[in-house]
């Protein structure tokens, strides 16, 4: 099973996109995660990617198609993805098309996390991570247990360098400019495209998702 979690940021594809790999035992092939790794990393890579990140532009298609071949080719034993944050321009949409066709395989649906402006902004600039296991939070909606400190492994939690509010506001006209015209294209190429209101608690929108692809 091949399916696209698409939605601006801050709609809960990272969240949503974990627990339902877990419960289907997908691959969630997250492209924001693997850009913050090799920012940690400090590699070549992720010194480019830094600076459209932290301006919230997209990082060049190239760059972007070049790490999700390397991740297919490396788990292609596994079920199949659930791919969170790519595609985002009709290339990479075309880009991943081509790798799915490379080993006989084609995308099942693309499932749209609808959620309005203001819920977006509220919840980007309330959310933490643990710099050490990634673990996410929010100021919010899912506060940790002891103020500033992770749940899982007591690390500190840091707020995301992109997540101060002009940049938010750019991620979401560069989702508005850019990335919602890949709908389309899926729409032209015939694919299953899903709506699920995101707008909802955590567990609401995991029981409409996990009911959408059981069935
Ligand atoms: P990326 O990391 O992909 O960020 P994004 O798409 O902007 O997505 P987010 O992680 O911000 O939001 P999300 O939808 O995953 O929400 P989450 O579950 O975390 O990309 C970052 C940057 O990398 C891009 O700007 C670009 O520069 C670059 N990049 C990445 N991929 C690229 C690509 N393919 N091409 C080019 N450039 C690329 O939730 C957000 C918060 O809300 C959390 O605090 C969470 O706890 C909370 N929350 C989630 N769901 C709910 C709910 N139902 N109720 C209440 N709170 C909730």
């Amino acid at each position: 099973m091949n399916i696209i979690l698409f939605g601006p940021p801050g709609a809960g594809k990272g969240t949503q996109g974990e627990l339902v790999a877990e419960r289907l035992d997908l691959v969630r092939l997250s492209t924001g995660d693997l850009l913050r790794e090799a920012r940690t990393e400090g590699t070549e890579l992720g010194q480019k990617a830094q600076r459209y990140m932290d301006a919230g532009e997209l990082v060049p298609d190239s760059v972007i198609l070049g790490i999700v071949r390397e991740v297919m080719e490396a788990q292609s034993h596994r079920a199949g993805f659930i791919f969170d944050g790519f595609p985002r321009t009709e290339t990479q949409a075309a880009g991943l098309a081509d790798m799915l066709d490379e080993v006989g395989t084609a995308l099942d649906a693309v499932v749209v996390l609808d959620v309005a402006d203001e819920t977006l902004v509220r919840r980007l600039a309330g959310r933490l991570s643990c710099a050490k296991c990634g673990a996410v939070y929010n100021r919010h909606f899912e506060p940790p247990r002891e103020e500033g400190k992770c749940d899982v492994c007591g690390s500190a939690l840091v707020q995301r360098p992109d997540d101060r509010e002009e940049t938010v506001r750019r991620r979401l006209e560069v989702y508005r400019e850019q990335t919602a015209p890949v709908l389309d294209w899926y729409e032209g190429a015939g694919v299953a495209i899903h709506h699920i209101p995101g707008d909802r608690p955590i567990d609401a929108v995991q029981a409409d998702l996990t009911a959408l692809l059981s069935a």
